[in-house]
């Protein structure tokens, strides 16, 4: 197995001209170093909880510049894989998501939209490939007449490896993102082991956990947007430090892997217990710290059996969910999962 993935990665870098030139020392695939980004994007307003946005706009080009910097920044420092908060680029509009107008700033912010194979995403995938790092930005994806809060898998030689949107984006976000798909869940084989991504809320929904969890994921890769620290007054439920970081922590026992969980401000890694194994309070400077490490012996996990057959997320269990179903409830389809398509077109005209 593990065999089989090397002999495609070779042959791979062989064709497209992207193999580790001879001074190079060859990667050491068995000791990984994660960076997650806590640092602010650009123009986003401070502390993590102000939500006023008067007089500002988004800015994709200086988010995309700073996000280089962070990434030249963590792969100085050793790190393998730099993981971005949820709608980093061009900034989580908090605050405006709650509200179904956006305000003056819908226009705004679809303009600062990334679009893939555009000049600001070449920036990302030669920062990659450039560094040697692997990259999940978590970004509003501009595709055509519709957004999505995305994120993805860029490896480092600047592939896009995956592409996922968030299968149902929450509360006010769905008046103005898309749905993705539900053959967006996938779980990536890397040399380093297999990596599943999920963003924010989604880690509280079966409909998301159940099937990335299912594909035995070595290392989660969690997108947050902004998370203050414990006991922040100004923070709702949904928004607070201790509802977010309990669904991590549930979701890292259950699926047996360790979190990485980034976001503007509070952000952690978690061990596969559940546990902390380092954290940064929102309260922190982003200046001195903008970014988190924590590294991962990986040693034989590039190998790991894709899914079980006997565990906790199985097909055994699928057919027992569907068996225990109440019965008294009835097999309706209820508009909940119909897909939510949000035209932007539409939305400009309502702004
Ligand atoms: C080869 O790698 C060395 C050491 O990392 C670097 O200094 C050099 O610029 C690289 N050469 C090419 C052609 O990429
Ligand atoms: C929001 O920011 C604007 C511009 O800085 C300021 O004039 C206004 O007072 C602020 N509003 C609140 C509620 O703080
Ligand atoms: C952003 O950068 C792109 C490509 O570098 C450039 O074409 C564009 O004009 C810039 N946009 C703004 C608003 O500066
Ligand atoms: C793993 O890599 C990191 C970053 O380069 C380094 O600090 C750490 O000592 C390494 N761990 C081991 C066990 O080699
Ligand atoms: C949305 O924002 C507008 C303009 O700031 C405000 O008047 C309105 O009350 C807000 N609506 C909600 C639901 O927050
Ligand atoms: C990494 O894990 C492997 C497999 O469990 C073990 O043999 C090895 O000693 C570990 N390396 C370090 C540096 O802890």
């Amino acid at each position: 197995m593990r065999f089989a993935f090397l002999v495609g990665f070779i042959s791979t870098c062989v064709a497209i001209g992207t193999c580790p030139n001879a001074t190079d020392q060859p990667t050491n695939y068995d000791n990984l170093t994660v960076a997650v980004v806590r640092a602010p994007p650009a123009n986003w307003p401070l502390p993590v909880m102000n939500k006023n946005w008067t007089g500002i706009d988004f800015d994709l080009n200086a988010t995309v510049s700073k996000a280089v910097h962070l990434i030249e920044e963590a792969a100085g420092n050793g790190a393998n894989l730099v993981i971005f908060p949820e709608l980093w680029f061009p900034g989580y509009p908090k605050g405006i998501a709650d509200n179904v107008t956006m305000a003056s700033h819908v226009a705004n912010y679809i303009d600062n939209s990334l679009v893939l194979n555009s000049p600001q995403w070449n920036r990302l995938t030669s920062a990659a490939k450039s560094n040697n790092v692997y990259i999940v930005p978590g970004f509003s994806h501009r595709d055509g007449n519709h957004i999505f809060m995305a994120q993805a898998l860029i490896s480092s030689a600047g592939e896009l490896l995956y592409l996922r949107h968030k299968l149902r984006p929450s509360g006010g976000e769905r008046t103005i993102w898309s749905d993705g798909t539900i053959n967006e869940l996938k779980v990536i084989a890397t040399p380093y082991g297999r990596w599943g991504l999920l963003e924010c809320w989604e880690h509280f929904h079966p409909a998301m956990t159940f099937n990335v969890q299912a594909q035995a994921e070595t290392l989660h890769i969690a997108s947050w947007p902004h998370i203050p620290d414990f006991n922040d007054p100004s923070a709702a439920g949904w928004e607070s430090a201790e509802v977010n970081v309990a669904a991590a922590r549930v979701y890292a026992a259950n699926s047996g892997a360790p979190v990485a969980f980034a976001a503007v401000g509070n952000v952690r890694f978690i061990n596969s217990d559940g546990l902390d194994i380092v954290v940064v309070n929102a309260a922190e400077s982003f200046d001195e710290t903008p970014l988190v490490y924590s590294s991962f012996n990986t040693t034989g996990l590039a190998a790991t059996i894709p899914y079980t057959t006997d565990g906790e997320q199985s097909w055994g269990i699928l057919q027992q969910l569907r068996a225990g179903f109440p019965s008294y409830i009835p097999r309706v389809v209820g508009d909940f999962v119909r897909r939510n398509m949000i035209g932007v077109e539409d939305l400009l005209a309502a702004a």
